[in-house]
């Protein structure tokens, strides 16, 4: 006979927080919401933590290099999609890398042997006032010389003049050398009165340009993740299927974390997956699997040797497994029963396996609950959709801005790869759909008054720490009733057509 759970499962939105003590010194300024993302042993650091307990889903419409380099600067990690092909994907993860806020790589260059008019069209191109002269003309030439709108009169000169005549040569030059930072940057800039500081190589050759107007826009983030040469840190998505060339292109472009993308991750492929990387790179690549929705699940993708694992099958706001499979369980009953199982492992191994809690986040209280119940992190695709950072195109839909969000199950994402329990070689089926979600503006205005209740939540319920939250944490099931009774009820809302009756 089959076997029956007891209880129904549950969904967020059917339970609630009880507040409890709160001491003075218990204020969201100082909350932290630093979290491990990597498998550690009792007593040690993990790999990776991150500094906001959000990760961006492994989606077309929400996770390419602009969210990564995004949600780093904000001090949470992306995972850049993998349903595109390795080189287009190990290409994101490199120019993540190779991002350096406020350090700009140079558009205008020319060599010393062109004239004044090769410099008129260039400025007429790019509209940048700044142009580098380096020996081969290229952005990362020998710089010998910098020419500006003030080295030059165009009433006054022969277009045929050659650059080498009025260019301000490298040695009146001020520049910086590779390694400094934004702040040193700046000073010298400020020291010097410059509007653009050359950063040179040992070899003289320019590596980038420092602005003078860009310093605001960049200003150093307090939470931005970075590794430990100050690049921003960034996940990649991977599959069971074409890993043994994903995984080697994905670790040379200088992935920090990979993750495994699978709508049901309870499954030998996974475990054949996390076995190739650590036979070829032992315990150095990082990589979670998923996903996962009970006990058994959990330890089967933590024995296989998971850094972290991922919980959630049919949640998802754009997801139709449930509909279409008949799979899947409330997110909430699945998140505490796999944390108890994370806390059960870390009983006996010593070795805690963080958890993440992936989909159906809808409210940002949403976040907080799944942190209550023990997630350490949580993944949002439709969250961070709606943003003006995710690739995805802005629309005009009845008079209002949204955003397009597919899911990798739709026919527009095609990730076969994600679906498939072998052999297939193509989606026989849907199990998401293609859709719109509310244009909401940038990440990081979002995000801040999320993560500030996610903050002013935990001092409500005396936690200064995600730890202390999970364990201190005390949650309720709510009926229906007081589920409406949570809501505005039993008033009249205010709109602005009411004229006042004197
Ligand atoms: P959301 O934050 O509720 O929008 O859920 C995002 C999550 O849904 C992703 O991280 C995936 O786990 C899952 N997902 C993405 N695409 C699909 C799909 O097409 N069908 C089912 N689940 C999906």
């Amino acid at each position: 006979m089959a076997f029956y759970y007891n209880e129904p499962s549950h969904t967020f939105s059917e339970y609630l927080l009880v507040p409890g003590y709160s001491s003075a010194q218990c204020i969201p300024a100082n909350a932290s919401l630093r979290t491990p993302i990597t498998k550690f042993r009792k007593g040690e650091e993990p790999a990776i933590s991150m500094n906001i307990p959000l990760v961006s889903a492994i989606m077309q419409s929400v996770s390419d290099d602009n969210m990564a380099i995004a949600l780093a600067k904000e001090g949470g990690i992306s995972f850049i999609y993998g349903s595109q092909t390795v080189e287009q994907q190990a290409e994101m993860v490199t120019r993540v890398k190779n991002y350096k806020a406020g350090f700009v790589s140079s558009d205008s260059n020319v060599r010393p042997d062109q004239t004044l008019a090769d410099i008129l069209v260039l400025k007429s191109e790019t509209g940048h006032a700044t142009v580098a002269v380096t020996d081969d003309g290229t952005a990362n030439g020998k710089l010998v010389g910098i020419v500006t709108s003030r080295d030059y009169r165009v009433s006054r000169m022969d277009p045929a003049t050659r650059i080498s005549e009025f260019m301000t040569p490298i040695e009146n030059v001020i520049y910086a050398k590779e390694g400094i930072s934004l702040k040193e940057a700046n000073n010298v800039i400020w020291d010097h009165k410059l509007n653009a500081l050359p950063i040179l190589d040992n070899n003289q050759r320019l590596v980038a340009f420092v602005f003078r107007k860009d310093y605001d826009s960049h200003k150093e983030n307090p939470l931005e993740l970075l590794d430990t040469s100050k690049r921003y840190i960034v996940g990649a998505g991977i599959n069971t299927k074409d890993f043994a060339e994903r995984v080697p292109a994905l670790v040379e472009a200088g992935a920090d974390i990979l993750c495994i993308d699978s709508s049901e991750g309870f499954s030998e492929w996974q475990k054949l997956t996390i076995e190739f990387i650590r036979k070829n790179y032992g315990d150095s690549v990082k990589v979670g699997a998923g996903n996962v929705v009970d006990r058994e699940g959990f330890r089967f993708l933590a024995e296989a040797g998971a850094d972290f694992v991922k919980i959630g099958i049919g949640g998802g706001s754009i997801c139709i497994t449930r509909e279409t499979k008949g799979i899947g369980r409330g997110q909430a009953t699945a998140v505490i029963e796999v944390a108890k199982a994370r806390d059960e492992y870390f009983e006996e191994t010593g070795i805690y396996v963080p958890i993440c809690s992936d989909g159906g986040i809808v409210h940002d209280y949403h976040i907080t609950l799944a942190l209550a119940m023990g997630a350490d992190f949580c993944m949002l695709g439709r969250y961070f959709s709606r943003f003006d950072e995710s690739p995805t195109n802005k629309v005009m839909v009845n008079g209002n801005y949204m955003k397009e969000y597919w899911g990798e199950g739709s026919a527009r994402a095609r990730n076969w790869q994600r679906y498939d329990m072998g052999g297939a070689s193509k989606l026989s089926f849907e199990e998401g759909v293609d859709s719109y979600v509310p244009y909401a503006g940038s990440l990081h205005d979002n995000l801040s008054i999320t993560l500030s209740k996610v903050r002013s939540t935990m001092c409500n319920c005396g936690a200064l720490s995600i730890p202390e939250f999970q364990s201190n944490a005390r949650l309720t099931l709510v009926s229906s009733v007081s589920i409406v009774e949570g809501g505005a009820h039993d008033v009249v809302l205010k709109d602005n057509n009411i004229t006042p009756v004197k």
